[in-house]
Order: structure tokens, then sequence, then C-alpha cells
């Protein structure tokens, strides 16, 4: 008999906050090509965009793990609105109504953060709270202590970077950079990670391209990227739905 060996999984591409923008994930992943082996998301693959239903069935398809996000959620009544603004409000309201059943239910049994996945870890928000935003320093501070694994992603901030804690002390990973490659970091032992690959379908943190990371476990590297895609694609598909202007305007600033 002849015993296959089983395929090793070692790249990962990290995803997060999608938000139906389609044009933004074809970007993304033809950008990725060949640099991983499996799809992993930090959540929020609906709201904002245009393009809810096919990115939903897209994530059926492809993503081997995933952890809800804070507008998955809201789109199909888990948790209310409370707080978001109008335009967000507008956003997801529409795409409750335009969910199909299907994606409905692929939504509704997407699991809370922290979940394990092959060594490494994916929440949304932080360790404590899926829907807490750690932008700076000061928010990250501590939360090493709540920290399930050493290698860690997250989400919710649309801003590609993270922190690395050694013991209670912490420094920010580099944001943005010029090239598509903009940073790599170097995993190091005793350090524990809390990264952010950035959004692919709505940056906030002034670069407008489509934001993705991938995990190496040979190498023990994260590699951050950005690539172009057709923002002009994804806000006239928000403009012609009916979503608020707004929400087209923002991709071309990436804020
Ligand atoms: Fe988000």
């Amino acid at each position: 008999m002849i015993r296959r060996r089983a395929s090793l999984v070692l790249r990962y591409l990290i995803l997060s906050d999608l938000h139906s923008n389609l044009h933004a994930l074809v970007a993304a992943l033809t950008a990725a090509g060949g640099l991983y082996d499996q799809i992993v998301c930090c959540g929020d693959l609906v709201g904002y965009g245009a393009h809810p239903n096919e990115t939903v069935q897209w994530a059926t398809k492809h993503l081997r793990r995933i952890v809800r996000g804070n507008h998955d959620k809201v789109a199909v009544g888990i948790d209310l609105p409370e707080g978001y603004n109008e335009v967000a409000k507008a956003s997801l309201g529409w795409t409750g109504r335009i969910l199909t059943a299907e994606n409905r239910r692929y939504l509704e049994g997407l699991p809370r953060g922290p979940v394990a996945h092959d060594g490494f870890w994916l929440m949304h928000g932080s360790p404590i709270d899926e829907d807490l935003y750690l932008v700076s320093e000061g928010d990250a501070r501590g939360m090493n202590r709540y920290l399930p694994g050493e290698i860690n992603f997250f989400g919710h901030t649309h801003r590609q970077g993270g922190f690395a804690y050694f013991g209670d002390s912490l420094r920010m990973l580099a944001q943005t950079g010029q090239g598509a490659l903009t940073h790599t970091l170097q995993l190091e032992p005793g350090m524990q990670y809390l990264i952010n690959p950035g959004s692919t379908g709505q940056p906030r943190d002034g670069d407008a391209r489509a934001a993705f990371c991938i995990l190496d476990r040979e190498a023990n590297q994260v590699s951050f990227y950005r690539t172009e895609y057709d923002i002009e694609g994804a806000a006239r598909s928000i403009v012609d739905a009916g979503l608020p202007e707004l929400l087209a305007k923002r991709l071309f600033l990436g804020k």
C-alpha cells in the first residue's frame, strides 16, 4: 500500500475586515498568490461594502478558520447597532436585508475569538473583548496577560501592525511602508505577538491599498503586504447599491 504523506501547512494568509469589498479581496488574493497554503480571517466579512453575499460565499469555500467580527454580528441580529454611526447602521441594515438565508446562517455560526488554529490564535478586537479597539500602546498595555498563545492575530482597528511584548514591556510593530511588502517581522522566542494584518476591504491607516499578511512558520516570519486595487470599482458598487456615498469616498482616503 502506498501511503501519501499529508502535506505540511507552513504558510498562512491572514486576512481581516474584508467588509464586503470584493474588489479588494480579489486583488489581495492575486497579490498573495503562491505565498500561502491556507487562508484564515480575523472577522468582519460584511458591512460597509456592496458585495456581502459574494464575500461570504467565498469565505465558506476558502477560509480554514475565522472568528466573528462586530459587523458580522450586527448584520444577522446577534448584536444591536447601538453606538454605531448612521452610515454604519445604514450599511448593516442593507446588508441584513440582502443576505441570503445560507449566508446568514454562516455568519450566525461564526465563533467568538480567540480561536486556535495550528498553534496560533485569531481574535477580532482583543483577547478579553471581541469588540474592544487596540489602537495605541496604552490600549494594548497589559493585554499580554490575556493572550492565549505566543502568536496572535487581531483586526477591528483596520490598521496594519500591532504589538510585540517581552514580559510586560511592549513595542508597536511597524505600520505602513511604500512598497508591496511593507515590513517583515522576525518572530523571536520568549516574545508574545498581537499582530494586525490590516484591513483588506476598508483600510484606515492612511494607506488606501488593501492589506494582508503572511505567517511563515518555517522562517518564523510575518510579512506585511499592501496591494493596489480597483477602488473606483468598489466605490461605484457602493453608490450603485444605494449605500451612503461617504462609504465610497473613504475608500480613496484609507481612513
Ligand atoms: Fe471592521
